[in-house]
């Protein structure tokens, strides 16, 4: 088994290597090869997914990606800025479906924003549509309007559109999800508005068909965003396109407490996959061994579950973090009265020592 390390800027660095130790105490065949990628890859070789990165990560069985992006590099042409490593990577390998889990563990119930009544137990996948919509689509740029409010004056432009076999095969993979879950599939789009939407809600439910034993509902993504901080507990799967996506992964995944809790997986139509934790490279904190590790500690474990088919593995991560959540330890985000403040490495170890059996810290 093959992974391709990639552990970018910021944070990324150090929380990839919790990931990778965790990774090495299971004592498995795997063999782990890392690479540049980002701002960090920029330096280096003046592009931000270099040739031999991309090859690398091509060549793997599954990729463990960190986290890409620092301010230093906002000004830089667009094709060479470190965010166009991870859209290069999810285009290239053809990862179209993008899970992001939002998990809140019991423990950390009082470090959502919301009523701890709110998200106790909250257990909701949203899949989000990775390689389409207005981030990918053509043409887009800048140009003098033609027409509009004010012809002659410069303006930008983005391309939304989604072909049906693209929505197709995400609906199938959403409706394939929820039967191994509750069972309850709510497509989001902008159907009262968009073109691009109203036909992804038509392909949704003609594809439906062939799922009677699932539930599927629609909301507009306005009231998706808003019944998502109501009644979160609500929902099961979500699916919609790469865009709302983008934003209610987030909005969710901070329902949970903290973003620093939770991974994601990219995957093609093989379940090769890229997996990375869902928050970003937080330059902020970059450096000071702060960083909660755990999201990207997940990750490793959802990449041993989808694409290398070690579920036990999987599970003995799942359950090392559930160990340490419970004795007490936290990162800085986490962190609350009565409980073990500590930092990025001893997060790690702590994982670790729970895999191989050895007694944590209490408080
Ligand atoms: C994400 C990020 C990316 C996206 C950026 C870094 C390109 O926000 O993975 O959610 O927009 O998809
Ligand atoms: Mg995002």
């Amino acid at each position: 088994m093959k992974i391709a390390i990639l552990p970018g800027d910021g944070i990324g660095t150090e929380i990839v290597a919790e990931a990778v130790k965790v990774l090495k105490v299971l004592d498995l065949p795997f063999e782990m090869e890392s690479a540049l990628v980002g701002g960090a890859a920029y330096d280096a070789h003046g592009h931000p997914l270099p040739e031999a990165t991309l090859k690398l990560a091509q060549a793997a069985d599954a990729v463990l990606f960190g986290a890409v992006g620092d301010w230093k590099y906002d000004k830089l042409e667009r094709q060479y800025r470190p965010e166009q490593a991870i859209l290069g990577l999810r285009k290239h390998l053809g990862l179209f479906a993008n899970f992001r889990p939002a998990i809140c563990y019991e423990q950390l119930t009082h470090a959502s924003s919301l009523k701890p009544e709110l998200v106790a137990g909250l257990d909701i996948l949203i899949i989000r549509e990775l390689t389409g919509d207005i981030s990918f689509g053509q043409p887009r740029g800048r140009r003098t309007a033609v027409d509009g409010h004010f012809p002659g004056a410069p303006e930008a432009f983005d391309t939304m559109r989604y072909s049906k076999p693209e929505i197709e095969r995400i609906a199938h993979v959403a409706f394939q999800a929820a039967r191994k879950r509750r069972g309850r599939v709510t497509s989001v789009d902008k159907a009262n508005v968009l073109e691009t939407f109203q036909f992804w809600k038509d392909v949704v439910t003609e594809v439906h068909a062939q799922y009677p034993d699932v539930a599927l509902d629609h909301l507009y993504v306005d009231n998706a965003a808003m019944q998502l901080v109501k009644a979160p507990k609500a929902f099961d799967v979500i699916v919609t396109g790469n865009m709302f996506g983008d934003i209610l992964s987030d909005e969710a995944a901070m329902l949970t407490g903290s973003i620093g809790m939770l991974p994601s997986a990219s995957l093609d139509r093989n379940n090769k996959g890229l997996y990375e934790p869902s928050h970003g490279s937080a330059p902020d904190i970059a450096g000071k061994g702060i960083a909660n590790p755990l999201a990207t500690i997940l990750s490793a474990a959802m990449m041993l579950r989808y694409s290398l088919q070690q579920p036990d593995a999987a599970a003995r991560i799942e359950q090392a973090v559930q160990a340490v959540l419970a004795a007490g330890l936290r990162t800085g985000d986490i962190w609350s009265e009565g409980t073990q403040r500590v930092g990025t490495r001893e997060m790690g170890d702590a994982v670790v020592a729970a895999i191989t059996g050895k007694t944590i810290t209490k408080t």
